[in-house]
């Protein structure tokens, strides 16, 4: 195998020795795994990314991406769209699959929460994710989950929502709700109404190997303290908010046990006989245990069925992992959430005749059936203005008065000219469409990817929306017909 070339510097971004850093996780391993942890961080991190099995058959797409990019590809043992990228003659960034939401690259150990989640225990669940910006985990549990029923991306902080967006609609994701709320209200807001929580909590980031999302900073154990009572105050709102029988996940990307454990310790002692914190240790490649204790602090013996992904442990940046279900209800004081309805942010819901419309034009221009997606996921038709979205039910019947930056996915927008197919459909369900579809060749796509306009040979309607593929069967997107000419609407982000 090869390494990544560019390799981050052992040093925290404080400039201080990655040493001074490392001294409080000495005494919590034994002699011989300190050494391995000292050798493994010697070695560079391989980049890793997760393929969106909501746009395509991971099985079939991901030895193509290998052939057609020279990727070497490993396999992460705990998240199966997940790869390890070994050795790679096109960059992972650098591709119009990349670009167009077919997969999405992360840190390997950030795949490990969302596959904790049953979701077998609901056919349509309601799913909180908590702290979700930038949104990586939130694309991994909308795959795993189907995209139904819906997830609400929730993130206090009003500098990430317009990441979180993005990411989200470059998945396609479309039973989803972005809020700008801070986590600590939902469970007095929602008690008990989810199926599912994720707390992907903030944290000190020491995560002891520095990456370019996670930078290891020297930090004080003031700092620490302040985090793991934010983390405890934001784990409680989580559990209030889930339903008895449901399942929480909490993560952080560091290591240190007075987060981690201790926030589970915290929990554990304020809803006695409603938490089970179930033993991840069957579910892992090897054992990877929580600590018993640190320093003078012991911690309740079911803290140790949590994953600390101690960095030599997978090769993954430190990571830490637990799976809580809720035993019985618990009740605490509630509140009124906020409210405003979509109608009065000048949204309303296609008529039926309408709704009729649109799927004839799907029908018509692509050969797609638009109704199933609706009916499979629940979705009804709205418009603002001349712009038309699919939103999730789920939403409309339990959460309509809940103000939201955005929600669902962009369907397309009528115009003088026509419909005009959005982007984010196509890139979802172009690779479905049997009509409205223009293939280029090998040269042709070259210069698509470069942003350049076509010429077109064959007759097309003037002003249509046509999806875009090439001989490699790549979904490129869209392009309008301007007379003899296709007009590239391939994204430029
Ligand atoms: C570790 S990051 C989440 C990463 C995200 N889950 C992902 O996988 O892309 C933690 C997030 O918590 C948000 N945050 C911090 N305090 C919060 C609060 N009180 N309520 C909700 N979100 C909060 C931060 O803005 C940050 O985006």
């Amino acid at each position: 195998m090869t390494r990544k070339k560019k390799r981050t510097p052992p040093s925290t971004t404080a400039g201080a020795p990655i040493e001074s850093a490392l001294a409080r996780f000495q005494p919590l391993l034994a002699p011989e795994d300190y050494a391995a942890l000292l050798a493994e961080l010697d070695r560079p991190l391989y980049p890793a990314f997760r393929a969106n099995s909501l746009k395509c058959d991971p099985d079939l797409a991901l030895p193509r991406w290998a052939a057609r990019y020279g990727w070497q590809l490993a396999a992460v043992p705990y998240c199966p769209t997940g790869r390890w990228v070994t050795r790679s003659e096109t960059p992972i960034s650098a591709t119009p699959e990349h670009r167009l939401g077919f997969y999405y690259i992360q840190d390997a150990a950030s795949m490990l929460p969302p596959e904790l989640f049953d979701f077998s225990r609901a056919s349509a669940p309601l799913i909180l994710d908590l702290a979700a910006s930038p949104g990586g985990k939130t694309t991994h549990i909308t795959a795993r989950s189907g995209d139904r029923g819906l997830v609400i991306a929730n993130d206090s902080s009003a500098d990430r929502i317009t990441a979180l967006r993005i990411v989200l609609s470059t998945w396609g994701s479309i039973n989803n709700a972005v809020t700008h709320f801070p986590g600590e209200k939902f469970g007095a807001w929602f008690p008990e109404t989810f199926d599912y929580v994720l707390l992907d909590a903030p944290c000190s980031m020491q995560g002891i190997r520095t990456t370019e999302s996670h930078p290891m900073r020297a930090i004080t154990d003031h700092e620490i303290s302040a985090l793991a009572a934010r983390q405890a105050r934001l784990l409680a709102s989580a559990f209030l908010a889930l339903r008895p029988g449901g399942q929480v996940v909490y993560s952080t990307c560091t290591l240190t046990p007075e987060e981690d454990e201790g926030v589970l310790d915290v929990l554990l002692r304020q809803f006695p006989g409603a938490v089970r914190i179930e033993d991840l240790q069957s579910r892992l490649p090897t054992r990877a245990p929580g600590l018993s204790g640190a320093g003078p602090r012991e911690f309740d013996p079911a803290v140790q069925g949590a994953a600390r992904l101690w960095p030599h442990r997978f090769g993954t940046s430190g990571f830490f992992a637990a799976s809580i279900t809720k035993t019985a209800s618990v009740s605490a004081p509630t509140l009124d959430a906020p409210s405003r309805p979509l109608e009065r942010t000048g949204f309303e819901p296609l008529t039926p005749a309408e709704t009729r419309d649109i799927l004839q034009i799907f029908q018509d221009a692509y050969g797609f059936d638009l109704n199933a997606p609706l009916t499979t996921q629940d979705l009804s038709l709205w418009r603002r203005g001349p712009r038309l979205f699919a939103f999730p039910n789920a939403y409309l019947e339990r959460f309509s008065a809940l103000p939201v930056q955005s929600l669902g996915l962009p369907l397309g927008e009528e115009g003088s000219d026509g419909f005009q197919l959005a982007h984010e459909w196509a890139a979802r369900f172009g690779l479905r469409f049997q009509n409205g579809v223009l293939t280029l060749d090998e040269i042709q796509s070259q210069a698509w990817l470069r942003g350049e306009d076509l010429p077109l040979s064959a007759a097309h309607p003037d002003g249509a929306t046509l999806v875009i593929r090439d001989e490699w069967d790549r979904n490129l997107g869209r392009g309008r017909v301007q007379g003899e000419r296709l007009k590239n609407l391939y994204p430029r982000r």
